[in-house]
């Protein structure tokens, strides 16, 4: 297998393997799972605080409304950022044949510059110093020290596949290189601002009314589109065909897939907007914009799941591909779901429930966090030279864990989301509501329980995972001398 991929390739096979940039890598691996634990406890914590609000202890560093942004960011920057940033800096240099340019010194500059700006956004809510627009709290000088940052990442990125060996650009690379583009767009657009006085830590949005409302769902949407997706994506087309040492079903699908998706996505932002201010052409376009999106959605799902043609016993033997491949089965469900709740009548009645947190955390838990669980698995063996993780057990056991966890959540608030958009909209004969607000916050009650009970099932099996991780660092054997000195770029390349 390997030959044959490297033959595709260029014979590629013959030539020494590059001096690959491995210890950020390890340390992105590692940080992954750490602020993946803290972000899930977080959840957990405001998950209960929605069920019993004495939880929020009256305190203002621990209300609900300062430890939610913290939550989210927690998962989605720190968690999803740390995966995205790791695995794409492993996968350019496996799939270009190259060193990370700059070498050594750019793989920490990147770590650490990240983390300093995760500690600077997470002490900025805990303190209340924010901007108040979702996903994007941090205030203006974070924002420009992350701009920054990004834009050096960027020049690590090209850097490296200007100097490939490879003839080809891995399509994985086309993915990552739309979310650092268009990440680094979204960010600048999104956070023009005017702080409120010179050394103020304040500042004011500069577009005012419906348009910045506009900006920050265009942001927000393609937050979604291209750091939650794109760069995963990026991910499934690695990881998936190493694990299931297959290439990838359909190159021309990914290519087509890659196009259609990046073209769709960034027009389909309006769809949070519905019956607003929001002029109704513009509604219409991002519905009509979202509504077209699941093809390319499906056509990446498709290709993911598919390449395990001809290998799927694998998942009997193998649970880091298991986690993969229900991961891609999660993003093919909530790229259905999103495009259902898009259209204007269903999200009259979606919008403010909790049907779209339901959303949210299939594409989250089911999508994100499973899909960075099968890289981690594939990683870590490998960047540590071991034969494999310490226990498939364990890895069984947070597979079923995960799995459960996110059924509870996720059905737990489909049921609250759509009852609590029935009551709202209920009248009696008289034409009156039938039901006070109060009455649907206490019927949501035994959702939100049952909902931080899946929460829990899912931090259980992360915390699993870094008992394993643990072992499999500190004590598990080593590979024999000549695998571990064969990257993993030489196992089974992805190939056309
Ligand atoms: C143990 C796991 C988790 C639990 C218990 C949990 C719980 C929660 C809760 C209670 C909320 C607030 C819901 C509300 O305001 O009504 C929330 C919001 C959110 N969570 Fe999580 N979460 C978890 C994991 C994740 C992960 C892994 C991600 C992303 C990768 C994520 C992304 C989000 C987002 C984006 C929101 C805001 C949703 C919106 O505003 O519509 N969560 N989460
Ligand atoms: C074809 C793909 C998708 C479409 C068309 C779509 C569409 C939607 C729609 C219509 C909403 C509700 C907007 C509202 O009522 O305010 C929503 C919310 C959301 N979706 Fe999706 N979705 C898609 C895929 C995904 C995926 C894969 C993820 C996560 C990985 C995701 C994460 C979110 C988040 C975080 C929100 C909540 C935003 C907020 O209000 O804070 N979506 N999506």
């Amino acid at each position: 297998m390997a030959t044959a991929a490297a033959a595709a390739h260029g014979g590629a096979a013959d030539r020494p393997m590059p001096d690959y940039v491995e210890g950020p890598i390890r340390a992105f691996a590692v940080i992954t799972l750490f602020w993946g634990i803290v972000g899930f406890l977080v959840g957990v914590v405001i998950a209960a605080q929605l069920a019993w609000p004495l939880l929020n202890l009256d305190l203002e560093w621990t209300t609900f409304g300062r430890l939610r942004p913290l939550h989210t960011s927690a998962v989605i920057f720190a968690f999803g950022g740390n995966a995205l940033l790791g695995t794409s800096l492993y996968i350019v240099q496996r799939t270009c044949r190259a060193r990370l340019f700059g070498g050594e010194e750019m793989g920490w500059f990147l770590f650490w510059g990240y983390q300093f700006f995760i500690v600077s956004a997470a002490l900025g809510y805990v303190l209340g110093v924010t901007q108040g627009k979702e996903y994007a709290e941090p205030e203006w000088f974070v924002d420009l020290f992350l701009t920054v940052l990004w834009v050096i990442y960027l020049v690590a990125y090209v850097g490296t596949i200007m100097k490939r060996e490879e003839p080809h650009i891995y399509v994985a690379n086309w993915f990552f290189l739309a979310f650092i583009i268009t990440v680094a767009m979204l960010h600048i657009g999104n956070n023009i601002s005017l702080p409120v006085s010179i050394g103020s830590t304040w500042s004011y949005a500069a577009p005012p009314g419906v348009q910045g409302a506009m900006i920050q769902w265009w942001y927000g949407h393609n937050a979604v589109g291209f750091f939650l997706t794109a760069g995963f994506l990026g991910m499934m087309y690695y990881f998936i065909p190493k694990q299931a040492e297959r290439p990838v079903y359909s190159y021309r699908l990914s290519i087509v897939h890659f196009w259609s998706l990046i073209f769709l996505y960034i027009w389909a932002g309006p769809h949070h907007l519905h019956y607003t201010a929001l002029p109704d052409w513009a509604q219409t376009l991002g519905m009509v914009f979202s509504v077209m999106l699941w093809m390319p959605s499906w056509g990446g799902m498709i290709n993911g799941i598919m390449t395990l043609s001809g290998a799927w016993d694998k998942l009997r033997t193998n649970p880091g591909l298991r986690f993969s491949v229900t991961a891609v089965a999660f993003y093919g469900m909530s790229t259905f779901e999103g495009p259902v709740m898009s259209i204007r009548a269903v999200n009259g009645l979606s919008h403010y429930t909790d049907w779209t947190i339901g959303h949210v955390h299939s594409g989250a838990l089911g999508w994100n966090g499973l899909v960075t669980f099968g890289a981690l698995y594939w990683l870590i063996p490998t960047l540590w030279g071991r034969r494999g993780m310490w226990s498939t057990k364990l890895m069984s056991w947070h597979f079923w864990l995960a799995t459960i966890g996110i059924v509870l959540y996720i059905t737990a608030m489909w049921v609250s989301g759509i009852m609590q958009g029935l009551m709202w909209r209920a009248y009696d004969e008289l034409g009156f509501l039938q039901y006070s607000f109060i009455e649907t916050v206490a019927a949501m009650h035994p959702y939100y329980v049952i909902r931080m009970l899946g929460g829990v099932l899912y931090l259980a099996g992360a915390c699993l995972m870094a008992w394993n991780v643990w072992k499999t660092i500190t004590e598990s054997e080593a590979e024999e001398p000549v695998r571990a000195a064969a990257p993993a770029g030489a196992r089974a390349v992805p190939a056309e």
